[in-house]
C-alpha cells in the first residue's frame, strides 16, 4: 500500500523563510479565531450515577478541570435521545437529552456552570441523517411510497424487474450496502432508503424544505438555551449528486476503504481520498454551501457575533475545504489533512503551508486537530509504522504501536499544533497521553463498523474508552461503578489524572504549560513565517502576535537523530533536551531566539 499522501500532485515549495506567510490577527479578533476547544465524549468522560455511562451531571462536576487545563471551550459529542446504534450520532429527538445522559435541566445546569467558569460550549448537530427511531422516519415507513413523509428521506424504488436491487451501488461508510429495503404496510417488499452510515441512520433529503426548516429550528432551540456554537456532523454529506449516480471510488472517512468487496487491500489510490477517481456523488456537493449560508444567517440573527459553526468535512484538497469557511458560511472546519499527515518533517511542513494559504484566502483561521472519537489516538497512531496508511482501530493481532515512541511523538506533535496560528481541538484524554485500547475483547466492541465488516475493520471503540481520573478507585474514578461501558486497559491506571497532576514532566503538566504559554504569548493570534532551519526532518517557524511583536521560534525535530538547538531562552519543550545543546529526536521546543 502506498504511503498516505495528500492528493497526487507534488507539494509546492514552501514560502521563503522569513517571509510572512500568515499575518497576525487583529487584537480585537473574536474568541474562536484562536480558541482551543476540548472535545468531551459524554459517555466516556465522567459517570455520576454509576451506571457505567458518562453523563451530564458527571461533566458538570468535572468542568473545573477544564478551566484549570486552560482551554477556551468544550464541544460535547451528541447527548440527544438515541437508540445508540452509533453512539448517539443516530438522533431520535434533537430537542431532548437521552435519559442515560440526564435531562434538559442537567444540560442547562452544565451550560450555566461552564459559562460561570468562563468556558464556552459547543454541541454536536447531526443533520445528515436521523435515527430510524425518529418520529419522521416512523411516519415515513407508515405513509408509503410517494408520500410527503417519505420525501423527507431518500426513498427510491429498487432496480431489477422486481425492484430487488438497490437503486445504486453506494456502500455504507460502515461496511455493507448503503441502502436497505423496507417492507410496506401490506407486507410486500417495498422501496429502498439511503443510509450512508448505519442502517438505522437514514439520510435526510436536503432538497425538502421541511428538512431545512426543521434543522434551522433545532439550531434556534439550542441557541435559545445558550450554547455558543455547533460542531456539524458530516457537513460535506447533506446534498447528494442529482440522479444519485453509481460510484466506483472510495467512500471511507476514517480509514481503510470499505467497499462491497471488503477493505481495499492494495493499490496506489490513497485510502483517505474519498474523491479518488473523480468527485464522489455523496460528498462535497456544491449545494451544501447554501445550507450553511442560511445557518449563518440564523446564528447572526441573534445579534451575537460570537456563536460558531465548525464543519466536520472530510474534504480534499484544502481549497475545497476552505469553501466551508467562506465569510458567510461556517467559522471553522477541522483540518484533517494535518491529522492524517505522517510523522515526517516534509509532510508536516507541506500541510501547514497549504492549510494556512487556503484558509487565509477566504479569511478564515485554520483549525488544527490530532485526535477525536473517530480515529486512533495520536499517542498510538504516531507509534505505528508511518509508511502504512492510518488504520481504523487496532486489534490485538495487528501490529502494535510502540507506546514510548508514540507518546514522545504525540507530545511533540501537540507542542507543534498548539504553537500554530488559528484554532485547535483537543480530544479528551490526549492531555494524559492516553494510548488507544488495542487489546479490547471483541465481545465488547460497539462500533457498527466492526459489526458490519464482520470484524474485518476493527473500528473506533479503542479511542472511546472511559477516562482515568483516579488510580485507586472503581473504574479509575470514571464513576462509582466497577463496570464502565468499555473496559479500560491496564496502562490507564498509571496515566490517571491524579498520577500526573502536579508531576513535573507529565503529559498533563505539559499540556497545561503549553496552553498557558500559548495564551500569554498570543501564539494562536501570531503571524507565521518559516524559519530557515525547516527542511528534512525539521519543521521550524517564527510566530509573532501583533500586540508585542516579540518573536517565538518553534522547532520540531521529527527525525531519529538530534539536531542543534537554536540559541535562546527555552520556554517549553515536549521532552528533555540534550545536555549537549541539542534538540533530541521527536521533540518540539518553543524558545525566545537570541537575535542573530
Ligand atoms: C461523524 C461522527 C462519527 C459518526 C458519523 C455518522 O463522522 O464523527 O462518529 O459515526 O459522523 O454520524
Ligand atoms: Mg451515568
Amino acid at each position: 500500500m502506498g504511503r498516505v499522501t495528500a492528493q497526487s500532485t507534488e507539494p509546492r515549495p514552501l514560502t521563503e523563510p522569513g517571509t510572512v506567510l500568515h499575518p497576525a490577527e487583529a487584537p480585537d479578533a473574536p474568541w474562536w479565531r484562536d480558541a482551543v476547544i476540548y472535545q468531551v465524549y459524554p459517555r466516556s468522560w465522567a459517570d455520576s450515577d454509576g451506571d457505567g455511562i458518562g453523563d451530564l451531571p458527571g461533566i458538570t462536576a468535572r468542568l473545573p478541570y477544564l478551566r484549570d487545563l486552560g482551554v477556551d471551550a468544550v464541544w460535547l459529542s451528541p447527548f440527544y435521545v438515541s437508540p445508540m446504534n452509533d453512539a448517539g450520532y443516530d438522533v431520535a429527538d434533537y430537542r431532548d437529552i437521552d435519559p442515560r445522559f440526564g435531562t434538559l435541566e442537567d444540560a442547562d445546569r452544565m451550560l450555566a456552570a461552564a459559562h460561570d467558569l468562563g468556558l464556552k460550549v459547543l454541541v454536536d448537530l447531526v443533520p445528515n441523517h436521523t435515527s430510524s427511531e425518529h418520529a419522521w422516519f416512523r411516519a415515513a415507513l407508515a405513509a408509503g411510497p410517494g408520500s410527503p413523509e417519505r420525501d423527507r428521506y431518500v426513498f427510491r424504488d429498487g432496480r431489477g424487474p422486481h425492484g430487488e436491487e438497490p437503486p445504486n451501488n453506494w456502500p455504507s461508510v460502515f461496511g455493507g450496502k448503503g441502502w436497505s429495503r423496507v417492507t410496506e404496510a401490506d407486507g410486500s417488499p417495498g422501496q429502498w432508503y439511503l443510509h450512508i452510515f448505519d442502517v438505522t441512520q437514514p439520510d435526510l433529503n436536503w432538497h425538502n424544505p421541511e428538512v431545512r426548516a426543521e434543522l434551522e429550528s433545532v439550531l434556534r432551540f439550542w441557541c435559545d438555551r445558550g450554547v455558543d456554537g455547533f460542531r456539524v456532523d458530516v457537513a460535506h454529506g447533506l446534498v447528494k449528486a442529482e440522479g444519485l449516480p453509481d460510484w466506483h471510488g472510495a467512500v471511507g472517512l476514517y480509514d481503510e476503504v470499505v467497499t462491497e468487496e471488503g477493505p481495499e487491500a492494495d493499490g496506489d489510490t490513497s485510502v483517505l481520498d474519498h474523491n479518488a477517481g473523480g468527485h464522489a456523488p455523496m460528498w462535497d456537493q456544491d449545494g451544501v454551501h447554501e445550507i450553511y449560508r442560511s445557518w449563518r444567517r440564523v446564528l447572526d440573527s441573534y445579534g451575537r457575533p460570537d456563536r460558531i459553526l465548525c464543519a466536520e468535512a472530510w474534504v480534499k484538497p484544502e481549497e475545497r475545504l476552505a469553501r466551508y469557511v467562506r465569510p458567510d458560511e461556517m467559522h471553522q472546519a477541522f483540518n484533517f489533512e494535518f491529522l492524517e499527515a505522517p510523522w515526517d518533517g516534509a509532510a508536516l511542513a507541506a500541510v501547514v503551508e497549504s492549510s494556512l494559504r487556503s484558509n487565509d484566502a477566504v479569511g478564515a483561521p485554520t483549525t488544527w486537530v490530532l485526535s477525536n472519537h473517530d480515529v486512533v489516538r495520536h499517542a498510538s497512531r504516531l507509534g505505528l509504522d508511518q509508511h502504512r496508511p492510518r488504520p481504523n482501530g487496532i486489534a490485538a493481532d495487528d501490529p502494535q504501536p510502540d507506546a514510548e515512541l508514540g507518546l514522545r511523538r504525540a507530545r511533540a506533535a501537540t507542542a507543534l499544533m498548539l504553537a500554530l496560528p488559528g484554532g485547535a481541538y483537543v480530544y479528551q484524554g490526549e492531555e494524559l497521553g492516553l494510548p488507544e485500547h488495542t487489546t479490547m475483547p471483541d465481545e465488547v466492541r460497539q462500533d457498527p463498523t466492526y459489526h458490519h465488516t464482520k470484524g474485518e475493520v476493527t473500528g473506533r471503540d479503542g479511542c472511546r474508552v472511559p477516562m482515568p481520573w483516579v488510580r485507586d478507585a472503581p473504574s479509575l474514578g470514571f464513576g462509582p461503578g466497577d463496570h464502565p461501558w468499555l473496559p479500560q486497559p491496564e496502562a490507564y491506571a498509571g496515566l490517571a489524572v491524579d498520577q500526573q497532576d502536579g508531576v513535573a514532566g507529565s503529559t498533563l503538566e505539559l499540556y497545561r504549560t503549553l496552553l498557558r504559554l500559548r495564551r500569554s504569548l498570543g501564539l494562536g493570534r501570531g503571524s507565521f513565517a518559516w524559519d530557515g532551519r525547516t527542511g528534512g526532518d525539521v519543521v521550524a517557524f517564527r510566530s509573532a502576535p501583533a500586540e508585542d511583536g516579540g518573536e517565538v521560534l518553534v522547532v520540531t525535530n521529527t527525525g531519529a537523530a538530534p539536531v542543534a538547538l537554536p540559541a535562546g531562552e527555552v520556554l517549553v519543550a515536549s521532552g528533555p533536551l540534550g545536555a549537549d545543546g541539542t534538540l533530541p529526536a521527536d521533540t518540539t521546543v518553543w524558545l525566545r531566539p537570541t537575535a542573530g
